[in-house]
């Protein structure tokens, strides 16, 4: 059977250069919400514009009972809930028979057999080729019984077997130095690097991919991309959203596990790193590596210099959330890269839930002019340097500040923006990452997943802040709803005579 689906009024990106393979996607965790929220709807939304390999089959695998009915029947439910496009009848009845579910306990033999027989029935219906995608969108204390099961029933092929075997993990990969390292030695027990995908989602996100096209594929920015230039770079990741149900988890994460550790590392070493020589993952994630082993070793007594953590009020009264809870839900932070071209320059990181606004942007912002040439006094501190801001999300888009004069008989001065918007300039919301990033597993192509060296790098650049933290349980300021994070986080920035850009 091949999947074709047509759309009419369909999306906004092109097919890709590079079709993706036939292949079977194999998701642990089926019934859980993370496939409901955004697997499902990411691939819908694939298919409904075409971008699914013709041969394509979905077989989802987890403890409850349900029958392939049942599982395609809530799955329909999820995409009319939260695919970014809705639900069409056709394209969901094109999709639907290529769905099938599993049910078995992830430590019985039993559940992998069962699993063979059916990539088999699938390949058999499908022409899916015996490759094979394997999502791990579980808890890390269940990847071991799955590689192990995955592994002993042969359904792991190695990585110059005629059909390919892949395995995607999510985040979190570890919560600690230690444990991170320990899984990549269990994932690394059966699987080669090159067939390991570890999922971070703000990789995915178109916006987030455009750094590196704003950097390389521009030649004017370049040449002020350095110490030289810039002042000092903000990077912000701000929810309005708590924790919500997620409380237990959250609870042993905390905002530097969930987003520092990751999404805002991750963007960090886009915004900092060399040019790679090609584009290739290995060439792109070299790169990436270096800024992470340049990254300033915190220690016991810069951590409390650079640091601020903070709680939202309310943040104890939530679900799974001990009265007590020490638990970080915002942070903020001075990090250096101490390398040739960043040497000296601040990036101040900052994240947090329960916040004043939805956002997540980077801001260049550039040394201040050293003289002015208009009006009187001293003027210079009344002209605003340049800010070059990336906004990841939402009003997608890039936004450059400038000075102008204004129209009149006097030299005046004031700042005035150029600003391109996702919305604008292409006709549409960006696609969400989840699409990029399975199209690009199903593709074998690893650029925006995360290396191993990289991980276990950023857990080390990050444990002795987290041992502080845990060291030295200092009360945690509260912060209000409508705010930016405790008043802490203001004075960490302004002992530098700067301030936060006010997004
Ligand atoms: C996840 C975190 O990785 O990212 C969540 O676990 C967080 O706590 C989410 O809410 C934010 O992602 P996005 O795409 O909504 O910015």
């Amino acid at each position: 059977m091949t999947l074709r689906i047509d759309v009419p009024g369909g999306l906004h990106a092109p097919p890709p250069a590079l079709e993706p393979p036939p292949c079977v996607v194999v998701v642990f965790g089926a019934t859980g919400d993370l496939t409901r929220r955004k697997l499902v709807p990411a691939l819908y939304n694939l298919a409904s514009c075409g971008h699914l390999p013709p041969h394509f089959a979905l077989l989802g695998c987890a403890r409850r009972p349900w029958s392939a009915d049942e599982f395609r029947a809530r799955l329909r439910e999820g995409v009319s809930e939260f695919s970014r496009t809705g639900i069409r009848d056709p394209a969901w009845d094109a999709l639907a028979p290529a769905l099938d579910f599993v049910s078995g306990d992830f430590a019985d033999p039993a559940t992998y057999t069962l699993l063979r027989e059916r990539l088999a029935a699938l390949d058999a219906a499908h022409g899916t080729a015996g490759n094979r995608l394997f999502y791990l969108a579980v808890p890390p204390d269940e990847f071991r019984a799955i590689l192990t099961g995955l592994h002993a029933a042969g359904l792991i092929v190695p990585p110059d077997a005629p059909a390919f075997s892949r395995v995607i993990v999510e985040k979190p990969f570890g919560r600690s130095l230690v444990t991170a390292h320990e899984l990549n030695t269990l994932v690394g027990s059966v699987l080669d690097e090159s067939q390991t995908f570890r999922i971070d989602h703000y990789l995915g996100k178109e916006t987030v991919q455009n750094i590196m096209v704003f950097r390389f594929a521009n030649s004017m920015f370049e040449p002020l991309w350095n110490r030289k230039y810039v002042d000092h770079v903000q990077i912000t990741a701000a929810e309005t959203v708590g924790v919500g149900t997620r409380g237990r988890f959250y609870e042993s994460t905390g905002v530097l596990r969930d987003i520092v550790q990751n999404h805002l590392l991750e963007v960090l070493t886009l915004c900092a790193m060399e040019p790679p020589n090609s584009g290739h993952a290995d060439d792109v994630r070299g790169e990436k590596l270096k800024v992470l082993q340049a990254l300033r070793q915190p220690w016991s007594d810069t951590v409390p210099l650079d640091v601020v953590l903070g709680q939202y009020d309310g943040y104890r009264a939530e679900p799974d959330v001990a009265v007590d809870s020490r638990t970080p839900t915002f942070a903020a932070m001075r990090v250096f890269v101490d390398n040739w071209r960043w040497q000296g320059v601040p990036f101040y990181l900052r994240a947090g839930k329960r916040m004043k606004k939805r956002v997540t942007e980077v801001s260049f912002h550039m040394q201040p002019i050293p003289l002015s040439l208009f009006g009187d006094g001293n003027l210079c501190e009344h002209v605003e340097p340049n800010v070059l801001t990336l906004r990841i999300q939402p009003e997608e888009g890039i936004q450059l500040s400038f000075s102008s004069k204004l129209p009149g008989h006097d030299f005046t001065v004031a700042p005035v923006v150029m600003d391109m918007k996702y919305v604008e300039s292409f006709g549409g919301e960006p696609p969400e990452a989840y699409e990029r990033l399975l199209l690009d597993a199903m593709r074998g192509d690893a650029t925006l997943f995360s290396r191993r060296d990289a991980v276990e790098t950023s857990w080390s650049w990050i444990q002795p802040i987290l041992d502080y933290c845990e060291a030295n349980p200092a009360a945690l300021p509260t912060y209000g709803a409508d705010s930016w994070g405790p008043a802490a986080a203001d004075r960490l920035v302004q002992h530098d005579r700067r301030q936060w850009r006010n997004p």
